[in-house]
């Protein structure tokens, strides 16, 4: 395989991989979960997040404490499996908004819990055949934090520092991304393709003005002046917008890769969306997610925001099916283009998660495969 050279189409189909990439990747990465503004302090939101059921909770500050945050608002969130550590039951059904609630009661047998986790009662406690300590049975807890408009969640026990998960937004867009914003609308829609087609064709600036002559590539404007930044952890696409342009301020549109399959655009006049390509249960197939954020006095015009940017991501569909359908009948991907360095990139964090140099697949999902690095556009770094 060449030096500089896309991930084989193989790992686009083998279960095996699949199977890996939630043992390697998915693990130690942060996922948004949430608004920072749909979960006030005393509420909890039951949500799902890769088939797991996850609950998340903003405890109430003590009366005495003091602010537990900067701003004064709220307290930290938490998150915990949403799991009774009895017999398994969740404690509250996901779908529904976040509510308030002093504490949390299993409905199987009535073991109820603090929204710090800790167990409070068991029903009929004296009874239990061994000796019972209350302290022996907290929710699983997962790491959670907030950073910019959004609640973040690992699942598992040592995932990347997030701040180096995002490390190119901070870096370059830090202010801009803490301003204060709302969520405005969220959509899903599902793809004929593996995530990572949809994710490769999200961090490729080669065919936007190609694929996009009147929508995508009206926003972004003239390649030339396209400018570039790469990370070990991320991948940015900065352009000018001209003033009176889409944004309606002139400044800076930037648009951030980030792992697992995560795309954040950030617009000079506060506007921020988020699109995430996550996993199908089968391998050909994965969900779209879009979700929009801005300052309150943009809800009006949400919905008509959001269909511009399905707008766009719908002249993908096709393009992405139909690679898929090239990828899964044995395609050796052709060379990568200067416009393509992002995917490259972004592929070169996703070798090093997985730790493919030093994994050995089934026989059946690579039968005569070497997996090498490419050269990486910068020095990677440990992960
Ligand atoms: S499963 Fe929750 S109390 Fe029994
Ligand atoms: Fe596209």
């Amino acid at each position: 395989m060449a030096l500089a050279a896309f991930l084989p189409s193989w790992l686009y189909s083998s279960t095996a991989v699949a199977e890996r990439e939630r043992s390697h990747y998915n693990q130690r990465c942060w996922h948004p979960v949430a608004a920072r503004s749909a979960l006030e302090s005393g509420q909890v939101l039951a949500i799902e997040l890769l088939g797991q059921p996850v609950l998340l909770t903003r405890p109430a500050a003590k009366p005495q404490a003091p602010p537990a945050t900067p701003d004064g608002d709220n307290p930290p969130p938490r998150a915990f499996l949403n799991r009774c550590p009895h017999r398994g039951v969740a404690l509250l059904e996901s779908g529904t908004a976040a509510q308030s609630c002093r504490r949390l009661i299993c409905p199987y047998h009535g073991w109820s819990y603090g929204l710090n986790g800790q167990l409070l009662a068991a029903a009929r406690e004296g009874e239990f055949l061994e000796p019972f300590n209350r302290d022996d049975w907290p929710l699983q807890e997962l790491a959670c934090r907030e950073l910019g408009p959004l609640i973040w969640v690992a699942l598992g026990p040592n995932p990347l520092p997030l701040e180096r998960q995002l490390d190119l937004v901070l870096d370059e867009a830090g202010e801009l991304f803490a301003e204060p914003r709302q969520l405005l609308a969220r959509e899903q829609r599902g793809l004929a393709c593996n995530w990572k087609i949809a994710h490769d064709n999200t961090l490729d600036d080669y065919h936007v003005a190609i694929a996009h002559p009147t929508t995508l590539h009206r926003e972004q404007g003239p390649v030339r002046l396209y400018r570039h930044a790469l990370s070990p952890h991320g991948t940015l696409l900065a352009t000018p917008l001209p003033p009176g342009g889409e944004g309606n301020a002139s400044g800076t549109f930037f648009t951030f890769g980030l792992a697992p399959w995560t795309h954040l655009l950030l617009w000079p006049d506060r506007r921020l969306a988020l699109i995430s390509f996550l996993p199908g249960a089968a391998l050909d197939r994965c969900t779209m997610e879009v979700w929009l954020f801005g300052p309150p006095e943009l809800a009006e015009s949400a919905s008509s925001w959001m269909a511009v940017m399905q707008g766009f991501l719908e002249e993908d569909r096709h393009l992405v099916e139909s690679a898929q359908r090239g990828y899964a009948s044995g395609l050796s991907p052709g060379p990568a283009h200067r416009l393509e360095q992002r995917i490259l990139q972004w592929q070169a964090l996703y070798r090093r998660l997985l730790d493919l140099e030093h994994w050995q697949p089934p026989a059946e999902s690579a039968p005569h495969v070497t997996i090498r690095p490419p050269r990486a556009a910068t020095a990677p770094s440990p992960c």
